[in-house]
């Protein structure tokens, strides 16, 4: 039995983060869990390299298109190796396999009637490569806010209006294929308001895949990158996908144009959309413009890549948006995985090779626990099922808490001390506990496979842990006399204080290194003007903040001649003081009520021990003396200038 799911092929003008490998984490996660469940699991990632964005990309970096993206394919790639992810498949829509199934496609659409010639002009959001049909010239993309460019072009056009009542049918028919329920609800409330039809070419770039047949005009992106899903497999035989994993803001052009695309061209639907929510930062929206994007690779090297998938899985409601934070990242690593599971595995393991020279011993096991474990079990892998990953790795550790406290119970270090006694009960004692950690750590294999793998070894368990199958979930596979391998503790304790500082370190490191990548390394130096002078942009001027103010106190400054010590009134509560090297150019006295310039954000500093909030904006020759920037008309106090 197949099971073929996707996540979203990333864009490759940014380098990958936290929220695409929280993507491709949870895919590696279910790939896993349908592996146990016994399928034969394909999983496909890529790229999504052309369009308009791209190529102003890569135009900025100064390199082609293709070696732009050549170089972030192959960063996303080795993202995924490092971070252990079991990814099938990896297509880049440059490809040529890929190219051939999207121009089939197309002919499959006008072959049925589906496409027309005809013309666009109206509104374009580059940044989420979107036609924004009811936008008015200057109107701001509904998606993203940025601002729209009108567009006018000759283009091919999807009939999409004309699907309208086959995509309601088909939500009626499976409501599982889009989930969650509040993402289908609002495809429906979408579709119902009515479609118009969709341009899938354009005329006005060239990086893209030709439309056969005609002149200039390339495919639309979407059209593109969508049929990348299949293009991964053609000729496998694992079309269609049983899941594509998306985020939330991608689900119209997976829940409405590619189902109209597949069935224009009579070929078969997905089974099943789902739209995950946003990782935050901090509760903030990660964006380069506000620098809060978090890269995964320093969390792999310092916590290790399981210590974030167990974050990632467990805190956030798989669904709902939720938050990262160093914080409780490393909270959740010492509070689960090292104290709990950690301590549990050694804890269990110690004891056997304290007591039973490191062999199972022979026993049935509690049956209340073996009850416990099986019951609780079969709720996790229901859980998992539904892909509600928060709650059953919430089960799994309910699971922990009970064997913890049949150990404190049972006090096996007193059975051990009463000798032949209670060696029975001991033997009962250890085999539960064992038992019990296997069960948890195979439910745990999709979740954690590296640590997992790990204590499967550790317990003595032969088989590879890809081999394990959710059959061995119930009581009784750890055998008498299966002999431990060695143990070594599998979550050591953080210090969260310096593996923070380590991660954030880490972290700039990595962000350096990947806006080399981008071409970003180093900010286009200040080209030098005709007369030498270095230029910069509007942006860097308005950094500066100048201010009118008015003098209120001017006095020398003993033993500094240059120097007066001025308080100067810019409309805050209280005068800055200011220290400014005019006394040369001009008497304190003369000064008091004059409305002068001065730079308000300037970094404090002292004087000859005096404060200086601020520098007064003078205008001098080399050698010469300083003459204060004044204005001919009346400006009030505090106005900016600009
Ligand atoms: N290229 C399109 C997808 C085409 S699929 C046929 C695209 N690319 S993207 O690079 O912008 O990736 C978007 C996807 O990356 C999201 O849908 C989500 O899967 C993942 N994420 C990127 N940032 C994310 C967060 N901050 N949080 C959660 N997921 C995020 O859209």
């Amino acid at each position: 039995m197949k099971y073929y799911l996707t996540t979203p092929i990333y864009y490759t003008n940014a380098a990958p983060h936290i929220g695409h490998a929280y993507t491709t984490i949870v895919a590696d996660t279910i790939k896993r869990m349908k592996r146990m469940q016994g399928y034969d699991v394909i999983l496909t990632t890529g790229t999504d390299e052309h369009g308009q964005k791209i190529e102003r990309a890569a135009l900025a970096a100064g390199k082609t298109p293709q070696a732009y993206t050549d170089v972030i394919a192959e960063e996303f790639q080795r993202q995924w190796q490092i971070l252990g992810l079991s990814v099938d498949r990896f297509q880049r829509t440059t490809s040529k396999s890929h190219a051939a199934v999207v121009q089939d496609l197309f002919r499959r659409c006008v072959e049925r009637g589906h496409v027309y010639k005809g013309h666009y002009t109206g509104q374009y959001c580059v940044f989420d490569e979107l036609y924004v049909n009811d936008a008015k010239p200057g109107d701001p993309c509904p998606e993203c806010g940025r601002p729209t460019e009108t567009i006018t072009e000759e283009n091919y056009f999807f009939r999409l209006a004309s699907f309208q009542e086959r995509l309601l049918a088909l939500y009626e028919a499976q409501p599982d294929f889009i989930l969650p329920e509040t993402r289908r609800n609002e495809v429906l409330s979408f579709v119902k308001q009515g479609l118009q039809d969709l341009s899938i070419s354009r005329t006005t770039l060239k990086w893209g895949i030709p439309v056969p047949e005609v002149q200039n005009h390339v495919f639309y992106v979407w059209f593109d990158a969508l049929s990348t899903y299949m293009s991964a497999v053609e000729g496998e035989n694992l079309w269609p996908a049983d899941l594509h994993l998306i985020g939330k803001e991608i689900v119209r052009f997976h829940a409405i144009y590619w189902p109209a695309f597949l069935m224009a061209a009579d070929l078969p639907l997905p089974k099943r959309i789902f739209a995950h929510g946003w990782l935050l930062f901090e509760n903030d929206k990660m964006s380069k413009s506000r620098g809060n994007i978090v890269r995964a690779t320093p969390i792999h090297k310092v916590l290790g890549t399981d210590a974030l998938r167990y974050f990632l899985m467990r805190e956030v409601v798989f669904g709902q948006d939720g938050s990262f934070s160093y914080d409780a990242l490393v909270g959740r690593y010492n509070a689960d995985l090292a104290n709990g599971l950690g301590n549990l595995a050694s804890r269990t393991l110690a004891m056997i090779n304290q007591y039973r020279e490191g062999k199972i011993p022979s026993s049935d096991g509690d049956q209340q626990i073996a009850h416990a474990m099986t019951e609780s079990a079969a709720l996790a892998l229901g859980a998992f099922e539904r892909f509600d990953f928060s709650k059953a790795l919430e089960v799994i550790w309910n699971m922990i808490g009970v064997v913890d406290k049949y150990i404190v119970e049972r006090a096996p270090w007193k059975l051990a001390r009463a000798g032949e006694d209670e060696s029975k009960l001991l033997d009962e004692t250890l085999y539960t506990t064992a038992e019990a950690l296997r069960i948890i750590t195979a439910l745990l294999i999709p979740v954690i496979p590296e640590s997992a793998a790990k204590i499967w070894s550790q317990l003595g368990c032969k088989h590879s842990i890809d081999d394990v199958r959710t059959a061995e979930l119930n009581w009784g596979h750890c055998r008498a006399g299966q002999a431990l391998g060695s143990v070594i503790g599998v979550f050591p304790r953080a210090d969260a204080k310096a593996s923070i500082e380590k991660m954030r370190g880490l972290e700039n490191e990595e962000l350096v290194r990947q806006q080399a990548l981008l071409g970003k390394a180093k900010p286009p130096e200040a080209k030098a003007a005709a007369d030498g002078s270095s230029q910069i942009t509007i942006d860097d001027f308005s950094k500066v903040d100048l201010r009118v103010g008015i003098v209120k106190s001017a006095e020398p400054i003993k033993g500094a001649d240059k120097l007066l010590h001025l308080h100067v009134d810019i409309g805050e509560p209280q005068p800055r003081s200011i220290v400014a090297g005019i006394a040369v150019a001009y008497k304190p006295e003369e000064l008091i009520g004059r409305k002068v310039v001065i730079v308000a954000n300037l970094v404090p500093r002292k004087l000859r021990g005096v404060e200086s909030q601020g520098m007064i904006v003078a205008a001098s020759r080399e050698g010469d003396i300083p003459v204060l920037a004044s204005f001919l008309e009346d400006v009030p106090i505090g106005a900016r200038l600009k």
